[in-house]
Order: structure tokens, then sequence, then C-alpha cells
């Protein structure tokens, strides 16, 4: 089985562009109650993170019950999966999709059934229905579309979750949903209708959180305790559920943050398609830029000439949205990336 690839680091004097990390540093606050919090390291944290699931249960408008805090959201997918999904199952998601999905499903002992995004990078939500058998297990939605940037619709996500057997899991991975402008299904209001649909958030992406590792899932209460049970008690630290805290009171600086890189990805993108480079439209903080299988090794000598780091995969590179000063390097980068066509 290949492992996580996890973004390479910059290069010296360069741009760490890999991991869709949030360039701007952590809010004075969230500095502050990591510091607070530090003085009590000698102790073991509360299990479950009662505060944190408390002010979620407020900044959501959910029931305490309906949240479950994991150490980073990737975690929480990994459980939900090996909670419901073992050797002889299917688990069905887009592909290209979040490299970590086939991981969790293999490790679990059960099928990963990759069904292709269509020739807009989008996920074939059809397809996807039409991939449902009675082994599968769980399906996963991944919006915005991690590494493709692309979105599900309200609409489209409607009719999909109508078309998936109400036993079947539905795992709705909003991992970038912050950063996205058009109108949008709201996760959490689905959730509401559907005990079968689990939303999953991060604090690593638009909160900027990535170095402590807090994630939640918001779903039915008896299918997160099974969720609960495949995890390691006490895997969330203090210090991240304190960090989180602090992040939700402050969420204003965050969204104007979110703002900020949102108007910077709009205005790159723009420049990338005027270059004539056939960028997906990004809804994430990251873009998706299309190369040929055999390419690798000039994409990354392209990348390495214009002083950035990006994932990069056999049918295309993904460029997280970071400093202003990497916006020249990743249009440059891209531009020579489609040359190679
Ligand atoms: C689509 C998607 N889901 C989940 C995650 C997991 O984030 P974390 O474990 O940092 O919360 C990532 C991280 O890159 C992601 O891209």
């Amino acid at each position: 089985m290949p492992p996580y690839q996890q973004g390479r680091p910059a290069p010296q004097g360069g741009f760490k562009l890999s991991s869709n990390e949030n360039p701007f540093p952590p809010l004075p606050a969230v500095v502050e109650a990591v510091q607070r919090e530090a003085e009590r390291v000698n102790r073991y944290p509360r299990p479950g993170a009662p505060e944190l699931r408390s002010a979620l249960a407020a900044e959501l408008g959910v029931d305490a019950a309906r949240i479950l805090i994991g150490d980073g959201s990737a975690t929480l997918i990994q459980q939900l999966i090996h909670a419901v999904a073992g050797p002889g199952d299917e688990v069905v998601y887009a592909w290209r999709s979040f490299d970590a999905y086939p991981l969790f499903v293999r490790t679990g002992g059960a099928t990963p059934v990759e069904v292709p995004v269509d020739a807009e990078h989008r996920h074939d939500l059809d397809a996807m229905a039409a991939a449902i058998t009675p082994r599968t297990r769980a399906v996963i939605v991944c919006t915005p579309n991690n590494p493709t940037g692309t979105i599900v619709g309200e609409e489209e996500l409607d009719a999909f979750i109508a078309r998936v057997p109400k036993d079947v899991l539905i795992l709705l991975d909003e991992a970038y949903i912050e950063f996205v402008r058009e109108p949008t299904g709201n996760g959490i209001e689905l959730q509401r209708q559907h005990e079968n649909l689990v939303v999953l958030r991060t604090f690593s992406k638009a909160h900027g959180l990535a170095g402590l590792r807090v994630g939640y899932a918001v779903g039915d209460p008896a299918v997160l305790r099974g969720a609960d049970l495949c995890g390691v008690p006490l895997s969330q630290t203090a210090l991240a559920s304190a960090a989180a805290i602090a992040a939700l009171e402050h969420v204003g600086e965050t969204f104007a943050r979110i703002e900020v890189l949102a108007d910077r990805r709009d205005a790159l993108w723009q420049r990338l398609v005027d270059a004539g480079v056939p960028v997906p439209r990004p809804h994430g903080n990251f873009f998706w830029v299309p190369s040929r299988p055999g390419q690798e090794e000039h994409v990354h000598d392209i990348l390495e000439a214009n002083r950035i780091v990006a994932k990069v995969f056999p049918d295309g590179s993904r460029i997280s949205v970071g400093e202003p000063e990497a916006d020249d390097h990743i249009l440059a980068a891209a531009v020579a990336i489609q040359a190679l066509q």
C-alpha cells in the first residue's frame, strides 16, 4: 500500500504550497490560549473535549451530543470508515479526491470503489450512485474537492442523497467549506434531515490550526458513538481544544482573513485562465493545474525553478494559495506546466 504523501517542505527562500495550509500566522488570542494551557500539560485532557463541543454546539446551533471532536478531521474520517466498513465491504468516493481515503478504506480491510471525476473535475454523482451495491457501507462526498477544487451544488447533493440507501453512511467532507463563495448546500442543515449523513470539518485550513490537529464531525449520536469507539481515547490535546475555542471566539478575524485569501484566489485564477491554463474554478484555498502521466519529473523541475513546492500527482498538481509574493511564481509555474502538454 503506498504511504500518504505529505506535502514537501519549502526550498530555501521558497514557498511551501503543498499542504493547503493557511499562510497567516495564528491569531494572538490563539497563541495566548495555547500558552495558558501549556501550564497544565502534566495532566491528561478531558475526554471528548467537552468545552470545545459546547462552544461548537453554540456556534453551529446543534446539540453537543451530535458533535465528535477528533485530532484532525482526517482521523475522524478514518474512525467513521473503520466503524462501518471491513473485509468484504466497499466504500465509494470520487477519484481523484483526498488521497487519504484509499488508505483509510484499505487499513479497515474494506475495498475502495473509486469513481472518476467528470471532464470538469467534478464529482460524477450519477456514476457514484450507480456504483453503490449491497456491499457498499459508506460513500464520501468531498466539497470543495481536494485536489480539484470543485464543489457539489445543493440540488445535485440533495438528489444524490435521495439515491443513497438509508443504511449506507454518507460522509460529507467539508474541510474547505469556509472558502466557498458560491451559494452551496448547508451540510449541518442536511445532517438534521438525514441520520445516515455525517459532516466533517476542520480547524486546520480556514482557522489556521493545522499544527495542532483538531477537527470535528456532526452527525447522529449513535453513528458518532461507533466512530468514537474506533479512536484512541484522549487523543485530542487540551492545547488543541483551547486554541479551537479561542479561534471560535475570534471567528470574525478569521473570516476577514478568509476574504483576503478568497479574493487573492479568485484574482489569481482569472490570471491563470487568461494565460490559457485550464484550471477548474477553485472553491477551496488551492488550484488544480492539470498535467499528463509521465510528466511528474518535469513538473517538479518547473516548480523548483519557480521556488515553490506543490503536491504533484500523475494527472496534475495541487498548488495552495500562499503568501502574496508567491502568486507570480504560481502563475509562471502553471504556464510552464501547461506548455508541457
Ligand atoms: C479534503 C480533506 N479532508 C480532510 C482533511 C484533513 O484535515 P485535518 O486532519 O488536518 O483536519 C484534509 C487535509 O488536507 C483534506 O484536504
